[in-house]
């Protein structure tokens, strides 16, 4: 037997030799470099309207060796735009990384900015006084950075939608030939199949600018959503014992405790755990294994100045409703299953490492 094995081990370094010799293979690299094989990074934009969780949300992907953030669109939503830019620019130095920060919408885009709870405190994030960067947002404007970046690489750059649809939405009206090239666009918003958070019916994303989800969702771009559902899943929820855990942990950990405080007393408020929509967002991305399931859906947003405005209706492939619409394309992946638990230890691990 040993001889046998020594056989093969002849025969296959002849075969080496002779194939390095005719120059089929490198032979410094016969079994394939180790960037040769590895997965290719996501390009990345995040459109964020840099609330406490997003904060965390871009924590994760400024962790992750899966993307390659380009840059960071901001627009209002939890906080008014500067507000974002800033919350933004200061997260990304707590986690030594530099990224360009471009400023975006300051309103929805028909109407003016609903007043609503802030929940994540006036300055977003918990006003502890956290918020003094350095660094100061680019010159150029977050909608044409969008553009520019899909068109230097078509068919390559995805979004990551961690707030209103407002940049997108005013992308495709500027350049819809350009936006089409987009790859993916990865959203935390609609309730999902679940309840609202902004009104019984509406979740914050949406509810902000209803016309301009309308907009992106008539544009059938390929979309990954993320709903406000599996946020609100028991097992995903921040605890008591995680923000004491974070409070005690580094930098990042002791950054976020602080900037949840106050997105936390609301949730407790109403006897809950704390929610991580936009850091769930990122995890489909940058943790496929916590998507269990996705669905195939056609979206229509409604935009009545009425209790309405702002829910997404989502017709499920292969159902046949008794009043069924025109479909479009069933271009949304809507998320229906996640793994909470390694979402969670996921997260944990992030903010403590
Ligand atoms: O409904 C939750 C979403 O609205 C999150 O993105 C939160 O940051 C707010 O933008
Ligand atoms: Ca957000």
């Amino acid at each position: 037997m040993k001889y046998i094995r020594k056989a093969i081990a002849c025969l296959t370094a002849a075969a080496v030799l002779l194939l390095c010799g005719c120059g089929a293979v490198d032979p410094n690299n016969f079994f394939g470099s180790a960037q040769d094989n590895a997965p290719q990074k996501h390009k990345v934009i995040i459109d964020t309207d840099t609330g406490s969780d997003d904060a965390a949300a871009l924590i994760l992907a400024a962790s992750s060796d899966k993307l390659d953030i380009l840059g960071v669109t901001v627009l209002y939503g939890n906080v008014p735009t500067d507000n974002a830019a800033d919350n933004a620019l200061m997260t990304l130095e707590v986690c030594n990384v530099k990224v360009p920060v471009y400023i975006g919408a300051d309103k929805p885009l028909k109407k003016e900015r609903k007043e609503m709870v802030s929940v994540h405190g006036s300055d977003g994030m918990g006003d502890q006084d956290l918020i003094h960067p350095h660094s100061s947002a680019e010159k150029g404007d977050a909608v044409d950075f969008i553009l520019d970046t899909i068109k230097s690489d078509p068919g390559n750059v995805e979004i990551i939608a961690l707030g209103p649809l407002t940049n997108i939405a005013l992308a495709l009206k500027k350049d819809p030939d350009t936006m089409k090239l987009c790859k993916r666009i990865w959203v935390m918003g609609t309730p999902g199949f679940g309840d609202g958070n902004a009104t019984p019916v509406a979740e914050f994303n949406v509810y902000s600018d209803a016309e301009a989800y309308d907009a992106v969702l008539r544009a059938e771009l390929p979309m990954t959503v993320l709903g406000f559902d599996m946020a609100a899943t028991e097992e995903a929820r921040l605890t008591k014992d995680d923000m004491e855990i974070l409070a005690l942990g580094n930098e990042k950990g002791v950054f976020m405790s602080k900037a949840f405080s106050k997105l936390f007393a609301f949730n407790q408020e109403s006897g809950q755990n704390m929610t991580l929509p936009d850091p769930m967002a990122v995890a489909c991305l940058i943790w496929p294994d916590v998507v269990l399931e996705t669905k195939a859906c056609y979206g229509e947003v409604c935009t009545d100045d009425d209790d309405t405005y702002g829910q997404v209706i989502l017709y499920q492939k292969g159902v046949v409703y008794e009043a069924m619409p025109e479909i479009g394309s069933y271009n949304l992946d809507v998320v229906t299953k996640i793994d909470a638990d390694l979402f969670k230890y996921n997260f944990m691990s992030v903010m403590t490492d």
